[in-house]
């Protein structure tokens, strides 16, 4: 049976030593928390690291981990001291973190961690494919194994792999910063399916792989390799029944079975009607805004002294990343801002807060969220934030209120909440006082609200949709009807051409035989190129035609000592080997002085475009423009366009990153077309990578071996991943 391997940094379990005996603890964080019950119920396994190093496993501790580990059904990633510092603690949290996070000012960036992180990636990799069959669906977790999808991709290509991102992703001009931005986008890259977790995270990536990587994205899709890549957004949810049924039966505890914790909590409340708890919990980290909710808790209380000794703001901090040195910052002015605020308003029955900086068991925090009347969430940038929805889960009166950060990735699902700019303190000490005010009946809307739509679109849904998305990637390719050329479709295909008596092969020459330049006077033919054309012109019966775009000028600039068969400007021009040039339409151009100034205003407005004046045709370029801005003027351009051209006998050819203005009567099916009545073909071959070849695909008879290069829609019968591919292909007609 087909498994789904979830792959993280973490697993759902952590192991310590203690007295030379192992202890094994559950977790913390949002992603280890969240998919503990997706992995429960599948029959697959996850892979991660354990938290113990190499140096810490002597061979029977090393026993007794994978023992437990495979009974909890995970596999280890063994990771050495040197991994764990430069990998963890240095690449993901001293640089990936904190950029994807915006905090531009704590990020390093280590050529040496950088080479840790990806020698770990590959470790990572490496045991994935010990326990990798065929048919298994991958998952890979998080900022810590960016690169993970494509190394696995590249060892087994028919595996479908699915990322999903936990924190946020930020916008272009940040990432844009990271020096190895190509290297990262396509380790993701390897995925068949990118989720984040909201929409604006989705968008800032594909703006990043537009811009950094100038692929072609389509709504959600990349066109990548000989791929389509999709990219999602999934919000994730919590386990909604666990929050909510701990809560019920802890609302019908005895005194007896109550927790310590719990009777302190409630003496507080009992302390009087209209006392209040207001409750935080986060991992000790500066993204969570815990100085920042201090600062303003002790600006609350300065504004609205009738709340002191009502309130009290009871804050868990859990300890994290603590090798960081930004992280041992935080704690210190965390421990000095409570001490001061406790010094300041404390009185003989009160402190203002109540601070705990450790982990706690699950029970104890069902304790603080069902104690809590209001939830106080402020960070200043999260991916998500599942607190802020267990506290909702937990309100089984439906009573309490939410307060949480716009810059929580939460907030956009979580409208009832009340929220706020977390570096607004008077907009924080307002929404404060005016949730200890709430009444009643206000806060029941609101969290019921909350709770349906929590309950609704809970963890379990979440990796449902995002599997569903996923098995759903495997049906994008075949849309497309295109067949990859594969090693036996090739056999077979050169096994008819040495089998042909008389063979013609059409080659295109932009995007296929050579790669695109940012300028098209660049793409001149290289050294490789022209030895292969020249044997391919020399095989015996067969007629090697390029068919191109390009103005005859280019081409007998660039091949003028050579006696290859030529044809131009989409079809106006045809050289046969060691003849003259022939025109094969009569084309009219007057049409241009009224086209070419309307393009000129399009350049002025649209930096990195320019005008390719050929004899018969006028091409916009833009492949050096921003992306998103020429997405915009090119369905500008068309529209126009469409409405002039409409009485002339002109047409608009969308080609690769350039639009084109030629005459009606002219295209590369027509062209090549004429040219089959020259002798009797038994073996015919067409390659191309752009709409321009699309009417070869479609005018050549049905016999034709029709080659699209990358992974597009098309009328051809077989595509081909790159230009690599394509003369790694044409050199098998070589070899005789
Ligand atoms: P992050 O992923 O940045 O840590 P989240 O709020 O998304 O932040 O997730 C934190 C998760 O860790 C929550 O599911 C929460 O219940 C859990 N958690 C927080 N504190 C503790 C703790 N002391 N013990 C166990 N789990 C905790
Ligand atoms: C966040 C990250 C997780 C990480 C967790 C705890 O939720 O998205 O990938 O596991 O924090 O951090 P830690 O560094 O302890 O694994």
């Amino acid at each position: 049976m087909n498994k789904t391997i979830i792959v993280s940094n973490r697993l759902p379990l952590q192991v310590k030593i203690e007295n030379n005996t192992l202890n094994i603890k559950p977790s913390v964080g949002g992603l280890a928390t969240g998919l503990k019950s997706v992995h429960e119920e599948g029959n697959g396994i996850w892979i991660g690291w354990s938290g113990l190093t190499e140096e810490e496993l002597n061979k029977d501790l090393s026993n007794q981990v994978n023992k437990e580990v495979t009974k909890a059904k995970c596999a280890t990633v063994p990771l050495t001291q040197d991994d764990v510092d430069n990998f963890y603690f240095g690449f993901s949290n001293k640089t990936l973190w904190p950029l994807f996070h915006y905090f531009m000012e704590y990020t390093e960036f280590d050529n040496d961690q950088w080479e840790a992180y990806k020698t770990v990636n590959q470790k990572f990799a490496d045991v994935v494919l010990d326990n990798i069959e065929d048919g298994d669906t991958v998952w890979v977790h998080d900022y810590q194994l960016l690169l993970l999808p494509k190394l696995i991709k590249d060892k087994k290509p028919n595996t479908t792999i699915g990322f999903f991102l936990h924190i946020p992703y930020p916008s272009y001009e940040i990432f844009r910063t990271f020096p190895w931005r190509e290297e990262l986008l396509h380790g993701m890259l390897g995925a068949d399916l990118l989720g984040f977790h909201t929409y604006d995270y989705e968008r800032h990536f594909l703006s990043s792989v537009k811009r950094i990587l100038r692929l072609d994205v389509q709504f959600n899709e990349i066109s990548y390799l000989d791929r389509v890549v999709k990219v999602d957004s999934f919000p994730m949810g919590i386990d909604y029944k666990k929050f909510h049924n701990a809560a019920l039966s802890h609302l019908n505890q005895s005194n007896t079975e109550k927790s310590e914790l719990q009777k302190r909590l409630d003496d507080h409340i009992q302390a009087g009607p209209d006392t209040k708890l207001i409750l935080s919990i986060d991992r000790m980290d500066y993204t969570k805004g815990i100085p920042n909710r201090i600062r303003a808790f002790e600006y609350f209380l300065n504004k609205y002294p009738q709340f002191k000794e009502k309130v009290r703001l009871v804050m868990l901090a859990v300890p994290s990343r603590s090798d960081v040195p930004q992280y041992q910052k935080l704690k210190r002015e965390t421990d000095e801002l409570v001490g001061r605020v406790n010094g300041e308003f404390s009185t003989v029955s009160w402190t203002p807060i109540w601070y705990f900086y450790r982990s706690m068991p699950f029970d104890n925090l069902i304790d603080l969220y069902t104690s809590s009347q209001i939830a106080l969430i402020t960070p200043v940038r999260d991916g998500m934030n599942l607190v802020a929805k267990e506290y909702v889960a937990t309100r089984v009166n439906q009573d309490g209120v939410l307060i949480l950060s716009e810059m929580a990735g939460a907030s956009k699902e979580m409208n009832e909440a009340l929220l706020i700019n977390p570096n607004n303190f008077e907009q924080l000490a307002d929404t404060l006082k005016h949730a200890i005010e709430m009444p009643a009946e206000e806060q029941s809307k609101r969290i019921k609200i909350l709770q349906k739509r929590l309950q609704r679109y809970s963890v379990e849904k979440w990796a449902e949709e995002f599997m569903k998305s996923l098995n759903d990637t495997k049906k994008i390719g075949k849309t497309i009807v295109a067949k990859k050329m594969d090693e036996n479709h090739q056999a077979t295909m050169i096994s008819d051409f040495k089998q042909a008596k008389r063979k013609l092969l059409f080659l295109d020459y932009d995007g296929t035989l050579v790669g695109f330049k940012d300028n098209p006077q660049d793409a001149k033919p290289d050294d490789k190129l022209i030895q292969l054309l020249d044997q391919l012109n020399q095989t015996e019966h067969t007629d090697v035609v390029i068919v191109s775009g390009r103005d005859r000028e280019t081409f007998e600039d660039w091949f003028a000592d050579k006696s290859y068969n030529l044809i131009t400007d989409h079809g106006v021009w045809l050289k046969a080997k060691n003849d003259d040039w022939q025109m094969l339409e009569i084309l009219k151009t007057n049409w241009m002085d009224n086209i070419q100034p309307i393009l000129q205003t399009f350049v002025d407005r649209t930096p990195g475009t320019f005008i390719e004046q050929k004899k018969y045709s006028l091409a916009w370029h833009y492949r050096k423009a921003d992306p998103e801005l020429a997405q915009i003027r090119t369905i500008e351009l068309n529209t126009v366009l469409t409405h002039l051209i409409s009485n002339n006998d002109l047409s608009v050819l969308k080609g690769n990153k350039v639009i084109e203005i030629k005459s009606s009567s002219v295209n590369k099916g027509r062209a090549t077309s004429r040219w089959l009545t020259k002798a009797n073909y038994d073996f015919i071959f067409a390659i191309g990578d752009d709409w321009t070849d699309e009417f070869m695909f479609e005018d050549l008879p049905e016999n034709t071996y029709s080659v699209k290069v990358g992974f597009k829609k098309t009328k051809a019968k077989y595509y081909v991943k790159d230009t690599d591919k394509v003369r790694d292909l044409l050199a098998n007609f070589t070899q005789q």
